[in-house]
């Protein structure tokens, strides 16, 4: 992991502003003020975000791509002005590659079925790596199921890092698909993707990355990652849940077929036979998530208003001492220690069930995550049944930090250690 000097400084003016833009930091928790540390499962929403859904449902609410009259067409207006944004934020070609989805999971199970399932035949290999999410690892295996294709995962070393060089060796003859987290929602580990995609593509073969926990830590650009599909939730970069991206290169979009029926899909239907409609179209059956769309949109303004660089560094710093305070915590062992991590810091304490550590801080007003977090292959790679998961985002200070080393003291006392 990098050390704590080779981060830039905090920027703690700049942080407290952040803050008042979060309404829900105002919150006491058992009496104390929250320290809201469990970003990695969703971030909370600055004001911005919550006026924007706000606004919609006062003042625009009604479908879209359906009506004539005036409420639609600002919302049609707003939802596809909504895809432009995302576009432009992750640097797609152009917006008709940006699907709206329900969010991570349903993206990658859309490019399952729509895209690896009519491709594939028995024996085939779709390439996965040892630190997935439960969400890039189930949808693969449906597809081997109904396929016969075969589920190949990379290992990763003993610090949570990918091995590349396995990685390599894996890609072969019969790889049809490589799907990979960006970032390591149990481990923090952020991977190689660059390297990733061009080895990949050097052998022809389309890379999925999953990006749910890259998306409000790094500055995404899908072009120069020169990735086939990356997909990502609202929710986690300060948006609103139940919406999400599959963001897809045009030339694949265009020969995948729906995966879902329905209104809005098509161009034409008789009972002989329907067109479908032009991507992105022709993925979004029924009536999408309007208002999730734009305030989604809204939450990119806001990160962009800032810069994802100087949140990465701000965060980099959060990480870098936060792992130095827990290093000094001899009963504290930290789970994923890979020289490239971003803001994810999981860990167990001897003698201590990862529960009852975050039942302790939630009485100290401290939100972690504990448990599994949805990585189970994880977990068994360590041979832990659960950790703890500290994990950041902008709003987070230094102060906070602190918060979190005295609750961990009063764990040790309350076991006695
Ligand atoms: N995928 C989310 C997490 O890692 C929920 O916590």
């Amino acid at each position: 992991m990098k050390p704590i000097e080779s981060v830039p400084a905090p920027v703690p003016h700049r942080v407290a502003c952040w803050r008042a833009d979060f309404p829900i930091l105002g919150e006491r928790v058992h009496g104390c003020p929250l320290v809201y540390l469990d970003n990695g499962a969703t971030t909370q929403k600055p004001a911005s975000v919550i006026d924007a859904e706000n606004a919609y449902y006062r003042h625009d609410n009604a479908n879209v791509h359906r009506g004539v009259h005036l409420l639609s067409q600002r919302a049609t207006d707003a939802y596809e002005t909504a895809r432009a944004k995302i576009s432009r934020f992750i640097n797609a070609q152009r917006p008709e590659e940006i699907v709206f989805v329900r969010g991570t999971t349903e993206a990658i199970n859309l490019v399952a079925q729509s895209h690896a399932r009519p491709r594939l035949e028995p024996g085939d290999e779709i390439l996965i790596s040892a630190m997935e999410h439960h969400s890039n690892i189930v949808p693969w295996q449906l597809v081997c199921e109904q396929t016969g294709a075969v589920l190949k995962v990379v290992p990763i070393d003993d610090t949570g890092a990918l091995e590349v060089d396995a990685y390599e060796r894996l890609l072969g003859r019969r790889t049809r698909l490589v799907a990979i987290t960006h970032v390591a929602n149990a481990l923090g580990s952020i991977n190689p993707v660059a390297r990733i995609v061009a080895a990949a593509h050097a052998r022809g073969v389309p890379v999925l990355l999953d990006g749910a926990q890259a998306i409000s830590h790094l500055p995404i650009d899908v072009r120069a990652l020169d990735c086939d599909f990356y997909a990502f939730s609202g929710h986690k970069i300060y948006g609103p849940t139940g919406i999400g991206v599959l963001y897809a290169k045009a030339a694949l979009l265009e020969a995948m077929p729906p995966w879902q029926g329905g209104g809005d899909m098509i161009r034409t239907v008789t009972f002989e036979k329907t067109e479908y409609n032009a991507i992105p179209w022709k993925f979004e059956a029924g009536t999408p998530n309007i208002a999730g769309a734009i305030a989604l949109g809204a939450a990119l303004d806001y990160v962009g208003g800032i810069g994802m660089e100087i949140i990465a560094g701000h965060e980099a710093d959060l990480l870098a001492y936060a792992t130095d305070a827990l290093q000094k915590m001899p009963e504290v062992r930290l789970i994923g220690t890979a020289h490239d991590k971003t803001s994810i810091l999981s860990f167990v304490i001897d003698g201590v069930h990862a529960h009852d550590v975050g039942t302790i801080l939630d009485r100290h007003g401290i939100a972690v995550r504990a448990g599994h977090h949805c990585a189970m292959p994880v977990m068994e790679r360590y041979g832990v049944p659960a950790t703890v998961r500290a994990s950041f985002a902008l709003y987070n200070t230094r102060d906070e930090v602190d918060a979190l080393t005295a609750g961990l003291a009063s764990v040790k006392e309350v076991f006695g250690q």
